[in-house]
């Protein structure tokens, strides 16, 4: 989701004639841990979808499976910034739109009316709103399981939030085309959102379809029953009056990043939940529960929420009549796109944030270890590890898919290390267990659900570093241990602290009293720079290489930003006038260990963000720590998710919200500006991506080699 900052070379013609010790040579050299790893069996770290089990020894790969022949890390000639409506790719390749907001998930659903007079009922069987994270799931030989192919398999992807102003047509009311509000508007919001699964297959001249009649295609949106799972299940504070047992919830929403499975599920991670919730009348009404209103304060209810007005006409979303209804989001939620009936779960033991993506890895011990920010602004950076571990011989196992039930949470702490200023340091994981570090009955934590429940505050407790709004966790499959995380930006950093007003705090508080996004911390060594407007992407080493560790090491990969700009504000030595971005997000790893950055950041290409363009992915070489455009969206986009088949010769990427008004350019040399009102009365104005003569939809775009070859090499 786009946030506000006042808010909250040449392309490789590939020889097939170098030879295996050539390959093999030229992989050691680029990467020597890849020489351990062929040393030790554990290149099955470049087996797609299956990167964690390097660390667990369980591959039986040969040097064969490396890569092919002459692959490079930036094989490609980059791209410049693009203003445009296009989505610019290297020469060499063509990107294709697939998938848009709309498009009806199988044979049955009704088409997507360009007007947008849909019912919430046809919504619920199209595809939704806002495409994020995503991940590509390769059928097995058979074509009836989860697999390996990279020809056919299913697309499972997250539908973060609605534009209100794209997705509702003009009603009544001159001056607010959402009013009069009603409950089908509310219900058709919630259709807007969740999940997809959408069966796709590629044919022989490269291009991929949407198996339209596949009993795979799915919905999964904001009214799906959906099982709560874990310590926080059933709780007091989980429960409401149409579901006493506090173990079913209606629906998923703000599904943000994602992350999948080495035992072939898809876990969607619920972000800003917040902002659907409000209250009505004058006052809120003091909840029966104590610490209901630090939780809202801390989690940030508001009394209007985010704009979205469901509160007005759904009781569900008024916590004046379901104060607890907040609770059951925030959670990460695990789904089995290979079983369609299956209900999706709420795994609790994860932890409740406002959640980015969830990185899974199986660390040195087959523990089960999922990374996770908490993106908003001074908030912390989590790992989950399992208590059971993973059985490499039998992936799919039942067992295998209950790893995720239980296990101990961790919050990261990033200290300086021996010297101060060299943009390194040192690394704790601190565990939030109930009973341990002050997370007790007498500072008000009944129970290890009740910690879950309350993450936040658990984490203030332990003394977690409050950093530059974590967005996405990638994890290197080359190099075990070594994890990646955008620090997007940060507005409400240093420098301002002189001049802040009474009583804002510095610091999360300890005692969890802190509203969301309202500290104003000093700059510290993790996140160096006051007034952090282009962010930043830091990797830490766990110990040992082991993801389950608890310390690490860690350092700074790139500082993004302008160079025009002086010290201290200047970018790493890795940004130049070639690669300029703003506000790295998404962040995915293919299996050769390109890092892929997805960027969220002002498009107004002016000021602090002039010769930056639209939102851009960019590709960066761990090692050498080059980075090199290879992408740019359409006009008011951000890119959002990111996968490849296991053959890395097709990428899907998603673009999310085309037309935003927001640093549009065109909206910022208006004078008057157009309001949310003016375009829903003039939907083209902005971007007409991806269909000419269109409102803008949010879609995949599928990116090839027109001569069929990996993607980037
Ligand atoms: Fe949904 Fe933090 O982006
Ligand atoms: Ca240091
Ligand atoms: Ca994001």
């Amino acid at each position: 989701m786009s946030q506000n900052l006042l808010d909250d070379d040449g392309v490789s013609n590939p020889s097939n004639n170098t030879s295996l010790t050539e390959v093999v040579e030229r992989a050691i050299a680029h990467n020597p841990n890849r020489r351990l790893m062929l040393k030790s069996g554990i290149g099955a770290a470049m087996l797609p979808f299956l990167g964690g089990l390097a660390a667990c020894g369980g591959g039986d790969d040969s040097v064969a499976t490396i890569a092919p022949p002459m692959e490079r890390m930036l094989g490609f000639a980059p791209v410049g910034i693009s203003t445009g409506d296009t989505t610019p790719v290297p020469t060499g390749y063509i990107a294709t739109p697939f998938l848009p907001w709309g498009e009806p998930i199988n044979d049955q659903a009704p088409v997507w009316r360009t007007d947008v007079t849909n019912s919430s009922e046809a919504q619920e069987q199209q595809i939704g709103d806002n495409h994020d994270g995503i991940a590509f799931f390769g059928f097995n030989a058979a074509g009836n399981a989860f697999g390996n192919r990279s020809d056919e398999g299913l697309l499972v992807q997250n539908h973060e939030y609605i534009n209100p102003e794209y997705f509702y047509a003009p009603d009544t009311d001159p001056n607010n085309w959402m009013l009069p509000f009603t409950f089908e508007k509310a219900k058709q919001g919630l259709a807007g959102h969740g999940v997809s699964v959408s069966h796709v297959r590629r044919l022989a001249d490269g291009s991929w379809i949407h198996v339209k009649q596949s009993p795979y295609n799915r919905r999964i949106h904001g009214n799906t029953p959906i099982s709560i799972q874990g310590p926080a299940a059933g709780l007091p504070l989980m429960r409401t009056a149409a579901d006493p047992s506090g173990r079913t919830v209606l629906g998923t929403l703000n599904n943000c990043g994602n992350g999948d499975t080495p035992w072939g599920t898809y876990l969607t991670c619920e972000e800003n939940f917040n902002g659907y919730f409000g209250w009505t009348g004058s006052a809120r009404a003091a909840p029966a529960d104590p610490l209901t209103p630090q939780q809202e304060n801390r989690y940030g209810i508001r009394q209007d929420g985010f704009g979205y007005l469901w509160h007005t006409a759904d009781p569900r979303f008024d916590v004046n009549a379901n104060p607890n209804e907040p609770n059951r989001f925030g959670w990460i939620v695990e789904i089995d796109p290979f079983s369609p009936g299956s209900q999706p779960v709420k795994r609790t033991a994860m932890g409740r944030v406002k959640h980015e993506n969830a990185e899974v890895v199986i660390a040195r011990n087959g523990r089960a270890v999922v990374y996770t920010g908490d993106d908003e602004r001074n908030e912390y950076i989590y790992k989950f590890v399992s208590d059971g571990t993973f059985d490499a011989a039998n992936p799919t196992s039942a067992a295998n898919r209950r790893l995720l039930e239980s296990g101990t949470l961790y919050v990261a702490r990033f200290d300086a290390g021996t010297t101060t200023g060299d943009n390194m340091g040192t690394g704790v994981w601190l565990p939030l267990v109930w009973g341990q570090g002050g997370l007790t009955t007498a500072n008000g934590f009944t129970s290890q659900g009740d910690v879950l429940l309350r993450t936040r505050q658990a984490a203030d407790r332990l003394g977690a570093t409050m950093m530059d709004r974590p967005e996405w966790v990638a994890a290197n499959p080359t190099k075990p241990g070594e994890v990646y995380v955008t620090l997007t930006n940060n507005n409400r950093r240093g420098t301002h602290n002189a001049t802040r007003p009474a009583g804002e705090p510095l610091a999360n508080a300890a005692d969890g009293s802190t509203r969301a996004g309202s500290a104003r911390p000093a700059v510290d060594e993790a996140n160096p720079r006051a007034n952090n407007v282009w962010g930043h992407i830091l990797r830490w080493n766990e110990a040992g290489a082991d993801a389950s560790a608890l310390t690490f090491t860690w350092d700074i990969f790139v500082l993004a930003g302008q160079p025009s700009i002086a010290v201290p504000r200047a970018p790493s030595a890795n940004v130049n006038a070639g690669n300029l971005f703003t506000s790295p997000d998404g962040l995915w790893f293919d299996s050769f260990g390109r890092l892929w950055i997805l960027t969220d950041g002002s498009f107004s290409n002016t000021g602090e963000f002039a010769n930056m363009g639209n939102n851009q992915v960019l590709v960066g070489d761990p090692q050498t720590r080059e980075i090199r455009r290879f992408m740019v969206g359409p006009s008011g986009s951000e890119f959002t998710g990111m996968t490849m088949t296991p053959d890395r010769r097709t990428m899907f990427v998603n673009v999310q919200h085309p037309g935003e008004l927001s640093n549009h350019p065109r909206a910022l040399a208006m004078n008057p500006r157009m309001t949310g009102n003016d375009v829903a009365r003039n939907p083209t104005a902005f971007s007409q991506w991806p269909t000419p003569g269109v409102r803008p939809r949010s879609a995949t775009v599928v990116v090839r080699r027109i001569d069929g070859g990996v993607i980037g090499g």
